[in-house]
């Protein structure tokens, strides 16, 4: 009798180890998929993947390869770079010359950032080719594999379906913010989240790095900011109008050396990193440590609580330029960016009116109010191109110039556009589309992260008692997300929709407070956003979406990844 149970349990075991099969539906969707269903390679322990291992980016992809294809199925590959041999190749080769072109004769056209992402992963009765014309590529090629396999345990082996894809990302800029002003988080929990973004074919990390409630970024010429900046004595607890305080001190900062460590690690991952320093409002943890460098001269407390604050930066003490140029410097020692962004939104002028330096900075510049409101000032600075404004698009112009002689380019939230765009501002938009649009049309560079659609600090169920107090005026759905096109012909010329990078969702954290939070807010929606920002409109399809989701939810819990299981 014992022997009839283990020889069927047995069996049972064989059948289910067999049956997994690889399903390369997944997310983001590739380009274009061509499978033969009736052929397939069975990848199984012991197998090699061969790579050139004189370069360090290929080798690193070949060993996330291998880690990762342990991870998903138990499958134990070999790393043997020479081996001809070898199933699993990793094949990195510059684009064919082409013979005959606009540019004459054996000339190639420099690639897109696109293009310089695309890669090939075919299967057939040989083995599995992952190639590509960068080692970025081949990185995006081993992730489609990683995520077409089966999670399944102790698999003694995983068919796969003979395929030809061939893909690349439609927008370069495919971002994620995440606000450590409000909440800080760890430098374990921030590398968790890279690698969740890495996952879903994100490139960007926007790290919101100061806040009214917090600085978090080390700066060595004032030692204070950070060490003072970072702290705020309590943290509300409850809707603003209740006043309610935990009066727990909150704080925490990343030292050079900890976002040296980030920095390196989202590279690894081909991840940039756009450092925010938000100036000139949402500065008051500056402020607490340098009174001198506001309106009124303080005290002001690291604020305990949320919201557009009044005290910001003065914009008519040249102490206040000097500041920002000495953080933007060690910012740029820090972050090998090409862009960086200094934030800008929100940064209501009721002190520079009445400021008799701000006021004398005005007179001197010969900035006047213009008589028609374009609307672009926004929550707390309604008043269009009003002088200042001015003054605004004038410190920005002041620190375009430092970033570009840092070779950097600024980033700014729409708000920039209410003085004047300064040269060459690449606006990222919030406040809807507008902004956006706005700013494309006069040829500036965007990035497209409208609140209704792209802020996940907001709720993705209409029924609130499923989800976790967040910010909650309205919802943003996975569909709603999805649903996001950034080019929309009747607004944008093809030459504007160019200027449109890409992308972005933003976790703002007054709200969230976890690690565990971060993540349920985060997924799946990237999976959402990640078709935004991957896949060209007509592959869009919510429907299929959600029918391809079950499979990365596995891996999402491999990976230990939190994330909302309901799905509207
Ligand atoms: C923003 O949400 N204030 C950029
Ligand atoms: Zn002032």
């Amino acid at each position: 009798m014992k022997r009839l149970r283990l020889f069927v349990f047995m069996c049972i075991a064989a059948l289910t180890a067999s049956a997994q099969k690889a399903n390369y539906n997944i997310i983001p969707l590739p380009k274009e998929v061509k499978a033969d269903t009736t052929q397939q390679f069975t990848l199984k322990g012991g197998m090699g993947i061969a790579y050139d291992s004189s370069n360090t980016e290929i080798t690193r992809t070949a060993e996330f390869l291998q880690q990762w294809v342990k991870e998903a199925t138990g499958i134990q590959l070999q790393l043997t770079p020479e081996d001809k041999a070898a199933q699993i190749k990793l094949s990195v080769s510059a684009p064919a010359k082409s013979k005959k072109g606009a540019r004459g004769k054996g000339q190639v056209a420099p690639m897109t950032e696109q293009q310089k992402e695309a890669y090939t992963l075919s299967v057939s009765g040989k083995g599995i080719l992952l190639s590509a014309t960068e080692p970025v590529g081949l990185f995006r090629a081993a992730q489609t594999l990683r995520k077409s396999l089966p999670v399944t345990k102790d698999s003694k082996g995983v068919e796969l379906p003979f395929v030809q894809i061939t893909d690349q990302p439609r927008f370069s800029y495919r971002g994620v913010l995440l606000d450590c002003g409000r909440h800080f988080f760890s430098v374990e929990f921030i590398k968790q989240f890279l690698d969740a973004m890495a996952l879903h074919g994100c490139n960007q990390f926007h790290w919101h790095l100061t806040e009214d409630q917090g600085w978090r970024f080390e700066v060595k010429a004032y030692p204070d900011l950070a060490k003072k900046g970072s702290v705020r004595e309590k943290s509300i607890i409850a809707a603003s109008k209740y006043r309610l305080y935990d009066n727990i001190p909150y704080g925490g900062y990343y030292t050079q050396d900890d976002c040296r460590e980030v920095v390196k690690y989202a590279a690894e991952r081909y991840i940039n990193v756009v450092p925010e320093i938000d100036m000139p409002g949402h500065m008051q943890s500056a402020l607490h440590v340098f009174p001198n460098l506001g309106c009124t001269g303080g005290p002001y407390p690291v604020a305990p609580h949320w919201g557009v604050m009044r005290e910001v930066l003065c914009g008519g003490n040249p102490e206040t330029l000097n500041f920002l140029k000495t953080v933007f410097g060690e910012l740029c020692d820090v972050f090998p960016s090409p862009y960086i962004h200094i934030g800008g939104d929100e940064c209501p002028k009721e002190r520079w009116k009445k400021c008799p330096k701000c006021q004398a900075k005005i007179k001197e510049l010969g900035l006047t109010d213009d008589p028609k409101d374009t609307g672009e000032g926004g929550r707390g600075s309604q008043d269009g191109r009003s002088a200042e404004n001015k003054l605004q698009t004038y410190i920005n112009h002041e620190i375009e110039q430092f970033l570009a002689s840092r070779g950097r380019s600024l980033i700014g939230w729409d708000e920039i556009l209410a003085g004047g765009l300064t040269e060459n501002a690449i606006v990222m938009s919030w406040r809807g589309t507008k902004g956006g649009i706005a700013a494309a049309k006069q040829k500036h560079r965007v990035i497209m992260s409208p609140n209704v659609y792209a802020y996940i600090d907001h709720p993705q169920l209409k029924d609130l008692s499923k989800t976790p107090r967040t910010t909650d005026s309205y919802i943003v759905s996975c569909s709603k997300m999805y649903s996001f096109e950034p080019l929309v012909p009747e607004e944008l010329t093809k030459e504007e929709g160019d200027c449109i990078l890409g992308v972005q969702a933003n976790l703002w954290t007054e709200h969230v407070a976890y690690p565990e939070h971060a993540l349920f807010q985060l997924l799946p929606r990237l999976g959402a956003m990640s078709e935004v920002q991957w896949c060209n409109p007509e592959q869009k399809d919510f429907e299929n979406w959600k029918a391809r989701l079950p499979q990365l939810k596995k891996l999402y819990d491999r990976m230990g990844l939190v994330y909302c299981n309901e799905v509207e």
